[in-house]
């Protein structure tokens, strides 16, 4: 179950109304998220990349548990940046503290496209050991 951190500010998101693709790089694994199966039931905000990574099966490193409390579920989105929530400070604070930071890094756990455009997803190479995929 998503948990949330009552210090940090709200985050401001918008579920997808639309299904849309989004592939996780360098695996290329594509996932299809269907809006109307939009879950809470794994770690992040809902409808958030960690959420989805952790659906399909990609055990995206994430030590705090999705609660925007720590680094390690950095990633790059190189698509679709521009359909995401904006981060807001306290992402932007945690971000600082990731190493490898680019103008498009976000906390996949905070990080939930709205499903305007498919997406492109890639998982920092110093996280890459971390993860593993079950198929
Ligand atoms: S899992 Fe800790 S900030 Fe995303």
């Amino acid at each position: 179950m998503a948990g949330t951190n009552p210090y940090i500010e709200k985050t401001e998101y918008e579920l997808p109304q639309q299904n849309y693709n989004l592939i996780f790089q360098p695996m290329n694994k594509k996932v299809e998220i269907l809006a109307e199966k939009i879950t809470t039931e794994n770690d992040g905000l809902p409808g958030s990349i960690l959420n989805i990574a952790l659906a399909a099966g990609i055990d995206l490193d994430h030590s705090c548990g999705g609660v925007c409390a720590c680094s390690t579920c950095h990633i790059i989105v190189r698509e679709g940046l521009g359909s995401c929530n904006e981060a807001n400070d306290d992402e932007e604070d945690m971000l600082d503290l990731a190493p490898g930071l680019e103008p498009q890094s976000r906390l996949a756990c905070q990080c939930v496209p709205n499903g305007s455009q498919s997406i492109i997803v890639e998982i920092p190479e110093w996280n890459r050991n971390l993860v593993s995929e079950d198929h």
